[in-house]
């Protein structure tokens, strides 16, 4: 593998604590509005997010290079709202997927087609992440001011395995 690839997915092993950090920052933000359903669905995504990191993780140790773990520090700790913290959700998905496009335009660049036969994942997995994340911003939309209808979502948010 080149250095530029290398050192492509290891900044994107640590894109994956980043935003493992802002989920976690999310699952306590709600916390402290006692929503525990949305606590626990950010709770589970960022999770998530560990494990995505950790794919990173194995696939470089597999090919035989060393990572690199840099500091995490959060985007974001505090939010003014439900609607902002799911927007910003949806828009770290957003982003996250032009990531992985980039990664998967340079293996191709490159040839290398390990690289790429392993960004496939990613690629699949951020169709369902970038989904998630918009129809949990378009449901806090739709009840927006209802507070009955804010807490019967977080029930259901509740139940995210
Ligand atoms: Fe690891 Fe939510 O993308």
């Amino acid at each position: 593998m080149s250095e530029e690839i290398i050192e492509a997915l290891n900044k994107q092993l640590n894109q994956e604590l980043r935003n493992a950090y802002l989920y976690f920052a999310m699952a306590a933000y709600f916390q402290g509005l006692a929503l525990s359903g949305f606590a626990h669905y950010f709770m589970v995504q960022a999770k998530e997010e560990v494990e995505h990191a950790l794919k990173f993780y194995e696939y470089l140790t597999k090919r035989g290079w060393r990572v690199e773990l840099y500091e995490v520090t959060p985007e974001k700790k505090n939010w003014s709202s439900v609607e902002e913290a799911v927007r910003d959700f949806y828009e770290a998905e957003k982003s996250n997927t032009q990531r992985i496009w980039r990664l998967v335009e340079l293996a191709q660049k490159q040839g290398d087609k390990a690289t790429e036969a392993f960004l496939q994942w990613f690629v699949n997995e951020q169709v369902e992440e970038e989904e998630q994340a918009m129809d949990l911003r378009t449901k806090v939309e739709l009840v927006k001011g209802n507070i009955a209808a804010l807490l019967a979502l977080d029930r259901v948010l509740a139940e995210r395995k």
